[in-house]
Formats: structure tokens, sequence, C-alpha cells
């Protein structure tokens, strides 16, 4: 699937342009993960695509945050997008309790939902049979409000991590559904993106995985994180005894950390250690010394301009501000067709 435009296109570039949806749970800090995974790529995308970002708090209430935290990993979250370069000029960035259309789509979606559809829904069977004690309405409805996120907007592209994959096909039949019902044209079809040869996996640090929060978060390096911790977690990141011959092929601990070099290192600095490993007389603590170096020097400028922005309260609020001014222009234009399709009109 290419999104990308030609400059050939560009003659047609309003009307061909893709909506493209897409929200983060403002769980913590973001990760290298994380960025290589999405952020990145948004960020390439919004030169391309009319896109819409939004941080998902209304998702995150799940699991009952405590309410100074909740705020607190908003604000992060928003940080953190613009210190990677979203801007909210080229996109909409904003927050999804900034959208009171959101709640209103959900509740009417959910008049279309089947309670055997949705309990069908992988992440809630996992839930399930997990966390009985916190087995909540709004886990069941979960892919119902990303319904709501997305078609709002009428987003064609969607882009998502494969643990998402099958929330976006249930977005697809509710949109279809919702179309059916009021013999309407409202909501075209989200599909799924992926980058493609763009995505970047990136695994822990743990040996095995990928990259994201576990206990004392010692798997994830954070883009906000000071040199030292990032220096003592690279080096306590999980190995092995070392290649006991030439030319092995890499053990799953010791591929991670190429992963990761990868994404952060030079090709030249990732090929000398392929080839000391071919040559089995690699060091890891050289290796290691060397990623956190390299993984320091990726993360410094994020860093700063995270620090930087994170002082900046008026750009925060303008940031935001602006976001739910376009989100808003957008979600209740489809809101009025919504309810003109489904009979709800006002007597006033
Ligand atoms: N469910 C997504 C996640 O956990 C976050 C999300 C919420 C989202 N609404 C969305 C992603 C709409 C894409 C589009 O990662």
């Amino acid at each position: 699937m290419d999104y990308r435009l030609s400059t050939m296109d560009y003659k047609h570039y309003l009307c061909r342009m893709e909506r493209v949806v897409s929200g983060v749970r403002p769980t913590g800090q973001i990760h290298l993960g994380n960025y290589f995974g999405a952020i990145r790529n948004y960020v390439r995308l919004q030169e391309q695509a009319d896109c819409f970002y939004f941080i998902a708090d209304y998702h995150s209430l799940t699991t009952h945050p405590n309410p100074a935290d909740l705020h607190a990993n908003v604000r992060e979250v928003l940080v953190t997008f613009l210190a990677c370069g979203l801007d909210p000029e080229k996109a909409t960035l904003y927050v999804q309790s900034d959208q009171p259309e959101i709640p209103e789509l959900y509740l009417i979606l959910n008049m279309l939902a089947g309670i055997g559809e949705l309990e069908r829904t992988v992440t809630y069977k996992e839930k399930a049979s997990k966390q009985q004690d916190n087995l909540n309405a709004g886990l069941l409805t979960y892919p119902v409000l990303m319904t709501a996120d997305i078609i709002l907007h009428k987003a064609t592209k969607v882009p998502v991590g494969k643990d998402q994959e099958q929330h976006l096909e249930m977005s697809r039949n509710f949109a279809n559904r919702f179309n059916f019902q009021y013999n309407c044209e409202i909501f075209p079809e989200p599909q799924g993106f992926n980058f493609g040869e763009d995505l970047v996996k990136i695994p822990g640090l743990d040996g095995t995985g990928k990259m994201g929060k576990s206990e004392g978060g010692k798997n994830a390096i954070y883009l906000g994180e000071d040199p030292d911790s990032i220096r003592k977690k690279v080096m306590r990141a999980v190995t092995d005894a070392g290649p006991t011959g030439t030319n092995q092929p890499l053990t799953e601990p010791v591929a991670n950390l190429i992963a990761v070099m990868k994404a952060v290192s030079s090709p030249d600095t990732v090929q000398f250690f392929l080839d000391q490993y071919a040559g089995g007389s690699i060091r890891y603590g050289d290796l290691k010394k060397q990623l956190a170096e390299d993984v320091v020097a990726f993360t410094a400028p994020i860093r700063a301009r995270m620090l930087e922005i994170s002082k900046d309260d008026a750009l925060i609020s303008r940031t935001v501000k602006l976001g739910a001014e376009k989100a808003r222009a957008s979600g209740s234009q489809t809101i009025k067709e919504v309810r003109e399709a489904i009979g709800i009109k006002r007597f006033f």
C-alpha cells in the first residue's frame, strides 16, 4: 500500500489526499520502540497526508490511572510529539477528551455493536482471562470508542501496529454497518497501514521480545532519559556467553542489541560488530559502550527539545487549543451528518 504522492500528483493533491487518524494512549514516557514504531512515521506522514494525531486519554481510563498521573502523562506525550517534530500547523494534534463529538459518536455506535462480537475481540478475551477483578464495560467497548475516534474524521488510513489490526477491522464493520443501517455513505472504510519497510521494530534490553514498559523500566530507553541512565541500562542489557566459533548465527539477545544499533548507529558501526561476531571475537562490553553512546547521541536533541518545550506552558496550551479547534471543526461536521441520518434533529 503506497500512500506517497509523487510530485507529478501535486495538482491533484487536495482531492487525493488521504485522511490519517492515529492515537497514542498516555501510559507514561515514550520509548525508542514507540518512536521508531509510530512517531517517526507520524512526522513523515504529516508532509504527505491530512493527519489527525491525538492522545487517547479516554481509552486509558479503563485502568483507572490516578488523576495527577493521567494529566502528567497526557502532557508528556504532547511534549514528546512536539519535540519529535510533529507540527500543529501541518497536522491536527489534539487530546481525545477535548473533543465531545467522540463520546457522542461512541454512544451512537454502541447501539450497532453486538455484545457477542465485542466479547470475541482478542484483546478483550485476554483481559477477561487475566484480570477478572476489573473487567469493566469500557474494556468491552474499547473497539467502539476506537471506531468513533477513527470514523469521526472519516479516516481513510490508520497507522497501527499488529496488535490493533482486529480493532481496525471492527471499525470497518461498524462504519459499514452504520452506512447500511441508515442508508447513507457518511463513513469511508478505514484501512490500516504499517509503513512497510519504514517500520523498524525495536526489541527490549532484556534479551527477548519488544521494547516496552516492564518492571522498573529496565527494558526500555525513554526519549527523555538522561545520558547516564541510558548508559547504565545499555551496559546492563542481557547478552550471552559469546559465540563459541566463527560464523555463528546471532543469538536472540545479541540480535536484539544489533537491531537497536541499526536504528541509531551508522551502518559501518553495525557492520563492524557483525564482523566481530562472525569472527568469534566480539567483546560485548565494546558493543554496549558504542551502542550507549549512539543512543545518547540520537536522543540528545529530542531530549533537549523536550526539556525546552516542557517549560513552555504557553506553547503547550496554544498547541492543544489549536488542535481542539481543528478537530472540532471536522468532528462537528460529521456529527451533523450523523444526527441527520439517524433522525436526531433539534426541535429548537
Ligand atoms: N488502541 C490504540 C492503542 O492501544 C490507541 C488508539 C485509540 C488508536 N484510538 C485510536 C489508534 C484510533 C489508532 C486510531 O495503541
